[in-house]
């Protein structure tokens, strides 16, 4: 059966989930959704699939413009897992409504804890309080592995996953306005003396918001947030402003610099 993945991933928590997937399925192709969506997206397939990181208890930016662009009909199965830091809450549910509006479905959803590599504390009173409300936190993905490939490679029906009802409630409803502001939290970015110009961040920024700019890094608003410029940046020259003091480079460690470079 001829299987296309879509998948964002800056730290490579999602790549490691499809490329897995795709191992156990045949015929499947694994699509990065940052180097597709200003292409003629090929949709083609009997079954398609969405891995991707929750951001700001929902869909990040980029995931959600490619739903919105991409063609789908009601004959494919339609799986999709969300790997997260523990506070999902309705986002699963948003891609279902939107895959509905195109006239397709969400057969079978999933909802991953992995490691979060982000340099920036989650000990502030918001995500605590949002961690507090979503109930039980999802398995890790290797805990989940066999029960999800089961279901895909059968094209099982599987109620898209969710946290506790209010949880959803708030999260969506402070979603629209937190993912906006993601855009221009770009401007907290610094750059040091370590930079050696060599343009990687240029490269494998997924929204085209840095560049090179008199041989340093000019981040232009249309962030995602991703973190993905700082954690692969080679001289480990670029910082955030208020990141934890101890915060160090890292990622998925099955995860290349070589995966993440877009163009
Ligand atoms: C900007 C940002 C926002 C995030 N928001 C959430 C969130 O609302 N809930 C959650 O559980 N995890 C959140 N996370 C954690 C990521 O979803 C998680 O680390 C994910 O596995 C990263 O996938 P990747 O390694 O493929 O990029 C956030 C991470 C980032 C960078
Ligand atoms: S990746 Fe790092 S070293 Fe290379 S241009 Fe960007 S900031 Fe400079
Ligand atoms: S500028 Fe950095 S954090 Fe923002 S989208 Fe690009 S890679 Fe991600």
């Amino acid at each position: 059966m001829a299987t296309k993945i879509f998948y964002f991933s800056a730290t490579g928590n999602c790549l490691f989930v499809a490329r897995k997937i795709a191992d156990e399925l045949s015929n499947t192709t694994v699509i990065s959704i940052p180097q597709v969506i200003n292409t003629d997206i090929d949709t083609s397939g009997e079954m398609i699939g969405f891995v991707f990181p929750i951001y700001a208890w929902g869909l990040p930016n980029i995931v959600e413009d490619f739903i919105k662009k991409i063609k789908l009909n009601k004959d494919q199965y339609i799986f999709a897992v969300g790997t997260c830091g523990g506070t999902p809450c309705g986002t699963l549910l948003q891609l279902k409504k939107m895959l509905q509006k195109k006239g397709a479905d969400l057969n079978a959803s999933f909802l991953v804890k992995e490691n979060s590599y982000t340099p920036l504390s989650n000990d502030v009173p918001l995500i605590r309080f949002m961690m507090n409300i979503a109930g039980k936190q999802p398995l890790s993905f290797k805990e989940r592995f066999p029960q999800i490939i089961e279901i895909i490679k059968n094209n099982q029906k599987h109620k898209a996953e969710r946290s506790k009802p209010l949880a959803n409630f708030l999260g969506t409803l402070l979603h629209g306005a937190a993912i906006k502001s993601f855009k221009t939290m770009d401007n907290n970015f610094i750059v040091n003396e370590k930079c050696n110009q060599c343009q990687t961040c240029e490269k494998i920024c997924p929204q085209q918001n840095i560049k090179i700019i008199d041989g340093k890094p000019k981040w232009q608003n249309n962030c995602e947030f991703c973190f993905s410029c700082l954690q692969w940046c080679p001289k480990n020259a670029i910082q955030y402003k208020g990141s934890s003091p101890d915060a160090k480079q890292s990622h998925h460690p099955e995860a290349k610099l070589k995966d993440f470079i877009l163009r």
